[in-house]
């Protein structure tokens, strides 16, 4: 099983939009998926109706309720969720308490790996050690940035602290999202990307009014969105490229 994280420093930059985007497009690939709403916001829950599991995250993270537990089956075909809970604006002091405490994500999405291919982690935006545990268990970190300085100032924030940290700064792979061509600021950043763009994905998200959509619908672009919309085109490269990357 890979794992994908969908993480930014940065709040509001398409996170959660990506991640519900992509578990839709991996599942509808046929790749059995698990999305786990790691924000307590639970905005990719909600675009899935999920509603949380009884179970308290603390007796699961202690191991005295299996993991499983937590899954919820998502309206699509392959594509299961975890939903957020709203204890999770502590899942950091949870976690601090695991031994060692940077490896309790991975050991928590091992027992899936017999019936998922993929998981894909939507998370909140911050440096803690959740975010040290995603860079822990994930294969690939990708990270939406809006094509602004400050966007890149903060994915340069969080290549400097994984180098710090000795957390694989290679697993952190950017692709600019939100963006708006009629902007000359943002039509020089995609053609000339920064250096900090460098393993970057190649896919673009336009700003679009369909991806605003998804909070109306409460479902996945694919659902309600024509097959040309540009979004949705640019979503389904991003998964082509991701899921090359993954080797899936
Ligand atoms: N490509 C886009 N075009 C237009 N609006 C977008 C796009 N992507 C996301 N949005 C909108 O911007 C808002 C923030 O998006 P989203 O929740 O995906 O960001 P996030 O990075 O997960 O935020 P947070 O840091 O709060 O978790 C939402 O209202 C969403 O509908
Ligand atoms: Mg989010």
């Amino acid at each position: 099983m890979k794992t994908l994280a969908l993480h930014n420093l940065k709040g509001g930059v398409g996170k959660s939009a990506a991640a519900v985007n992509l578990a839709y497009l991996a599942a509808s690939n046929d790749v059995p998926t698990l999305l786990w709403d790691l924000d307590s916001q639970g905005a990719a829950s909600w675009y899935f109706h999920g509603e949380p599991a009884a179970e308290k995250t603390k007796s699961v993270l202690s191991g005295s309720t299996p993991v499983g537990r937590l899954v919820k089956p998502s309206p699509y075909r392959n594509l299961d969720l975890i939903p957020a809970d709203f204890t999770y604006r502590y899942l950091d002091i949870m976690l601090k308490k695991v031994e060692p405490p940077r490896e309790a994500l991975a050991r928590l999405l091992k027992p899936f790996s017999e019936q998922y291919a993929l998981t894909i982690l939507d998370c909140p935006p911050s440096l803690s050690y959740l975010a040290d545990n995603i860079f822990t268990a994930a294969d690939i970190v990708a990270a939406p940035v809006v094509p602004t300085f400050l966007s890149l100032r903060a994915l340069e924030q969080v290549q400097d602290y994984l180098r710090a940290e000795k957390l694989e700064p290679r697993k952190l792979r950017p692709f600019y999202s939100m963006a708006d061509r009629r902007r000359s600021l943002h039509r020089e950043l995609i053609e000339q990307p920064p250096p900090v763009m460098a393993r970057g994905f190649a896919a673009v998200v336009p700003y679009s009014s369909m991806v605003e959509r998804m909070g109306e619908r409460r479902a996945p672009m694919a659902v309600y969105a024509p097959s040309e919309d540009p979004a949705l085109l640019a979503y389904a490269e991003l998964w082509l490229e991701i899921k090359a990357a993954l080797k899936l």
